[in-house]
C-alpha cells in the first residue's frame, strides 16, 4: 500500500504487521510509549499508612511506591545512589526507613540521604546531593499511578472526563477494595490484547457467557482524547438472576461500563453489586505480555458472589487469550501484512492505532 500510514489508519487499515513483531517497534515503544505515559501501579490502600511501601517493576526499571505521612506519596526509583545497587528486594513491606543492603546507606521516607556510614569526614562528599531520584505520582480515586517523565502533563489531564463517567455509572469507587490479583502471561504482543479489548465484534462469536449477560445490540463506543469507552446494556433475560454468565446482576450497577486509557490501562465495571476489575498490560517483549488482573468490591459484596463473578470474568479472559495469541501467530505466518477494520464495530481500536502511530511513528 502505497497511501501515507496516517491516511490508511483513518480509512481504518490497521497498523502494518510489523509494528507488531519487530523488535525494532517494540524498543521504540519502550522510550516513546511507556517511559513518558502514567502507568497505573495499584491501589492506595497498599500504602495505607505511613512507611507502608511496595515495589513495581517497569521493563529493566524497579520503582517503590512510600508512604511518608498520611497525605505524603512517593515514588522512587529502587536504586541505591552509592554504587547503583536494587535498594529493595520485596514486594511490600512497612518501614521508617530505606536501608540498602549493600553498604548501608540509608534514606528517609522523602528519599533524602539520611546516613551513609563512614562517609563524613570524605571529601567532597554532600549529601544533599544523593537523594533518591523521584518520578511523578498521582492518583485517581484509590488508583495509584506513576509517570516516569519528569516533564509529563499532569494525571488529569489524561484523564479527562474519565471520572466523571465513571461516578455516573453509579459505582462509588471509594468504597471498593481489591479482594483478588491475578496475573496471566499472554503470547502475544501488547497492542494485540489491547486490539482485542477494544471491540465487541468477537463477542457474539468467542464469549457466550458474556453475550448471556450484555446485549450486544445495545452496546457503544465511543471515543475521546486519550481513552474510548464501551457501554452495553444489561440483557433483560439477565435480570433475571443467573443464566448462562453464572452470577446475580440483578442489583446494582445496571449496565455494562468498558473504558480503555491509553496506552495499557483498562477499567471495567460489569452489571451488578459493586465491582470494578481493572487491567494493565505490561509489554514483556515483542511477542508476550503480561496480564494484571486486579477485581475491586464493595465490602458488602459476599466472598460466594465474588468467586461467581470472578469465574465469569475469567472465562471471558481465557477466551481473549487464546484470540490473542492466535492473532500473534498469524501476524508471524508471513502471510499477513495489514488488517481492515468495521469502523461500525471497530473504531475504538483505530482510535488507539492512531495513539499508538503519533507516538512511535517516524513519520
Ligand atoms: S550500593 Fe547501596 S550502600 Fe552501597
Ligand atoms: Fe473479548
Amino acid at each position: 500500500m502505497n497511501q501515507p500510514l496516517a491516511e490508511a489508519l483513518e480509512a481504518g487499515y490497521t497498523l502494518p504487521t510489523e509494528w507488531y513483531i519487530r523488535d525494532e517497534y517494540f524498543q521504540r515503544e519502550q522510550h516513546r510509549v511507556f517511559r513518558r505515559t502514567w502507568q497505573y501501579v495499584g491501589l492506595l490502600e497498599q500504602v495505607a499508612k505511613t512507611g507502608d511501601f511496595f515495589t513495581v517493576q517497569f521493563g529493566t526499571t524497579s520503582l517503590i511506591i512510600v508512604r511518608e505521612t498520611e497525605t505524603t506519596l512517593h515514588a522512587f526509583a529502587n536504586v541505591c545512589r552509592h554504587r547503583g545497587s536494587q535498594l529493595i528486594d520485596g514486594d511490600s513491606g512497612t518501614c521508617t526507613t530505606l536501608q540498602c543492603r549493600y553498604h548501608a546507606w540509608t534514606y528517609r521516607l522523602d528519599g533524602s540521604l539520611l546516613k551513609a556510614p563512614g562517609m563524613a569526614d570524605e571529601p567532597d562528599f554532600h549529601p544533599d546531593q544523593f537523594a533518591l531520584a523521584a518520578v511523578a505520582v498521582d492518583t485517581w480515586g484509590p488508583f495509584i499511578f506513576v509517570n516516569l517523565d519528569a516533564h509529563a502533563t499532569p494525571l488529569q489531564s489524561l484523564l479527562g472526563e474519565l471520572p466523571t463517567l465513571v461516578k455516573q455509572t453509579g459505582l462509588a469507587l471509594g468504597d471498593i477494595r481489591r479482594r483478588i490479583r491475578r496475573t496471566l502471561e499472554i503470547q502475544a504482543n501488547w497492542k494485540v490484547v489491547v486490539d482485542n479489548y477494544l471491540e465487541c465484534y468477537h463477542c457474539p462469536v468467542a464469549h457466550p457467557a458474556f453475550c448471556d449477560l450484555i446485549d450486544i445490540n445495545d452496546y457503544h463506543v465511543t471515543e475521546y482524547d486519550s481513552f474510548s469507552t464501551q457501554t452495553g446494556a444489561l440483557k433483560k433475560s439477565a435480570k433475571r438472576g443467573k443464566g448462562k454468565h453464572g452470577y446475580d446482576a440483578s442489583q446494582g450497577v445496571t449496565d455494562g461500563f468498558y473504558a480503555y486509557l491509553w496506552p495499557n490501562f483498562t477499567l471495567n465495571i460489569y452489571p451488578g453489586p459493586g465491582n470494578v476489575s481493572l487491567n494493565l498490560f505490561v509489554p514483556l517483549d515483542t511477542h508476550r505480555t503480561l496480564a494484571i488482573y486486579d477485581y475491586c468490591f464493595a465490602d458488602a459484596v459476599s466472598d460466594r458472589d465474588v468467586a461467581d463473578f470472578v469465574r465469569f470474568i475469567d472465562q471471558v479472559q481465557d477466551e481473549d487469550t487464546v484470540l490473542c495469541e492466535a492473532v500473534q501467530r498469524g501476524m508471524r505466518s508471513g502471510f499477513f501484512e495489514q488488517g481492515k477494520l468495521m469502523l461500525s464495530r471497530e473504531r475504538a481500536l483505530r482510535h488507539f492505532q492512531h495513539l499508538v502511530y503519533q507516538s512511535v511513528s517516524d513519520e
